[in-house]
């Protein structure tokens, strides 16, 4: 995603900072522990030095989480000698001189370097010192930063990375003895914390809805297969604000319709104004009427077609009665065209939504190059939400709703 290759020359802009930073060679930090790189026990403690001054991080305070070993973030930032800003859940490290930074938040996967996301392979964490971040991300994001493995130390390096020949870092090492107590905490990776993001708009009385306390409250999934109840209605449908001002009046559940709200309010501070909603909850009665005047204008349009055919043409677009999921109040038909078109993609929104639709709780239902998955055409207006935890995981591993249910269920 947003990694930087140092051996390629292709440094990112934190790297360009840090090329700067790190043309004093000096080794800063080391690190060791003892056979942290298994999976899933309990794991020795970290000693590690800061320029002289030396600490052991142990309890509570260190610990691998999968085999990653997570590192103090505040104090790379001291050596680097970046200022922090935020909050203590949500910090924000500037470098010296510089608009480039890294966000970082409490329970969050995704850091941000610069202004683009990094999943990072596990959530960071607050304690006492500052924040824990593995130490792959801090490797990978910052040039001048790397470490060794051998004879169970690590050792982490500081190293001279010369900017006008992109060459490897000079880096130079020394040998650290750390010591070995008590046995570390793992984190409770059971625990679904979805990623907070930073808005323009103020957000954050809508923060409920985009991020639901029950994850998985709306991860119904509503296809050919998985049918949905020609009597189900769900509750609590309200009218969509943000709806076409032609007269008609579209609904969905409450906490998707709040979460839509707010995704139309950043929307338009983001400088889009003309889109709106043309379709949200649709009973099964409006769907087999919807379903039936398709078919009848496909034969209409090819005369020589049988019922069966026109079908199998409209099959490619729209739901049968009880495999929409529009019947599940979950999901809107949004665009700023006259009609629903293939060519709303082409539209700057689209690139838009798709980048951010996610931090409001909704996906992409029906995506291009997945349309042998979800067994439907393209449709870039479509929008479902499942709330943010699931949207953030889905955007992150770049699955549809289909392939994320499967995934999902493998890995229970
Ligand atoms: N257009 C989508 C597939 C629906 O009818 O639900
Ligand atoms: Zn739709």
């Amino acid at each position: 995603m947003n990694k930087v290759n140092k051996k390629s020359g292709t440094p990112s802009a934190i790297s360009v900072f840090f090329i700067a930073f790190f043309a004093i060679a000096l080794i800063i930090v080391s690190f060791f522990a003892i056979d942290f790189l298994g999976t899933n026990e309990k794991r020795g403690a970290v000693t590690y030095v800061i320029g002289t001054e030396e600490y052991k991080l142990s309890g509570k305070d260190a610990y691998s989480s999968n085999g990653l070993l997570l590192v103090c973030f505040d104090d790379i930032a001291k050596i680097c000698e970046m200022t922090v800003t935020g909050t203590s859940e949500s910090k924000v490290f500037y470098a010296r001189n510089s608009d480039q930074r890294v966000s970082l938040s409490n329970g969050n996967r995704i850091a941000t370097v610069n202004s683009r996301t990094h999943d990072m392979l596990a959530p960071a964490v607050l304690f006492e010192r500052g924040i824990l971040v593995p130490l792959d991300f801090v490797k990978e994001n910052m040039a001048g930063i790397d470490t060794k493995f051998e004879d169970g130390k690590l050792t982490v390096l500081r190293g001279e990375y010369n900017s006008s020949t992109k060459s490897e870092p000079n880096y130079e090492d020394v040998g650290f003895t750390g010591s070995v107590d008590a046995p570390v905490t793992q984190p409770d990776d059971t625990v679904k914390v979805a990623p907070t993001y930073d808005f323009v708009a103020d957000l954050s009385s809508f923060e409920e809805y985009m991020n639901p306390e029950d994850t998985d409250a709306y991860m119904i999934l509503v296809n050919r297969t998985s049918t949905i109840d020609e009597n189900y209605k769900p509750e609590n449908l309200v009218p969509i604000t943000n709806v076409r001002k032609d007269g008609r009046s579209e609904t969905m559940v409450e906490t998707a319709e709040k979460a839509l709200q707010a995704l139309f309010i950043e929307m338009r501070a983001a400088g889009y104004t003309d889109v709106s909603v043309t379709s949200g909850y649709r009973s099964y009665d409006k769907q087999k009427y919807l379903y039936g005047v398709y078919t009848n204008n496909e034969m209409a349009a090819h005369p020589d077609w049988s019922r069966e055919q026109a079908q199998k043409e409209v099959d490619t677009y729209s739901a049968r009665p009880g495999t929409s999921e529009h019947q599940t109040g979950l999901c809107v038909d949004m665009h700023n065209l006259g009609s629903a078109s293939q060519k709303f993609a082409r539209q700057e929104v689209y690139t838009w939504l798709i980048n951010n639709c996610y931090k409001f709780g909704f996906v992409l239902r029906f995506p291009e190059g997945k349309e042998d998955i979800t067994g439907y055409s393209f449709e870039p207006w479509h929008y479902r939400f499942v709330g943010r935890f699931h949207a953030s995981e889905m955007h992150r591993l770049d699955m549809c709703l289909e392939e994320y249910t499967a995934h999902l269920a493998e890995n229970k």
